[in-house]
């Protein structure tokens, strides 16, 4: 299997947008935010690892994941990192090869890939959803849109 055909496709993004309003149901706040981290882990192969930080203060600290391990960056400072760097320009970074990207705060020596998207309410940042890939180059423009439907999401459902 090539890199490029084990990415996420249009269809699959689609399916699983849809099924996260009925994995969500009722929840709100961080209850709805452990469904959907669940959601995307299961259901997208390349999601090795998916987070999604909290905005508090100066900082990002770690909501809600799912993943083969815990992570070490529990908080991280805004601006520091792919994730602080997100935070702080509000803006979806895609880091194809983390061994490139000087910025790149290592979690897990099997990340090959990273993205990270921010949850926006209001024009602020309050949040993001930060998914690490095994996979080399494993994100393109159909994870981003999809991911920022997935943000969309989250911002409504923010509080609890
Ligand atoms: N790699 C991130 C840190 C968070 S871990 O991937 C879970 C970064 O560079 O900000």
């Amino acid at each position: 299997m090539t890199a490029t055909s084990a990415r996420l496709s249009r269809e699959h993004a689609k399916e699983v947008l849809v099924s996260m309003d009925a994995a969500v149901g009722d929840a709100r706040g961080r209850s709805a935010r452990e469904s959907m981290v669940k959601l995307l882990n299961s259901a997208v192969p390349t999601y090795s690892w998916v987070g999604i930080y909290a905005v508090e203060g100066k900082e990002l600290v770690l909501d809600s994941w799912v993943g083969p391990a815990a992570t070490e960056h529990t908080r991280i400072p805004i601006g520091k990192g792919v994730c602080g760097y997100a935070a702080k320009s509000g803006r979806t970074e895609i880091v194809s090869d983390v061994a490139k990207d000087p910025r790149y705060l290592q979690c897990f020596l099997s990340t090959r890939s990273e993205i990270v998207v921010p949850i926006t309410r209001g024009g602020t940042v309050v949040g993001e959803i930060d998914i690490d890939s095994d996979q080399l180059d494993a994100f393109s423009s159909v994870d981003r849109e999809f991911l920022e439907a997935v943000a969309k999401k989250a911002s409504a459902l923010w509080l609890a």
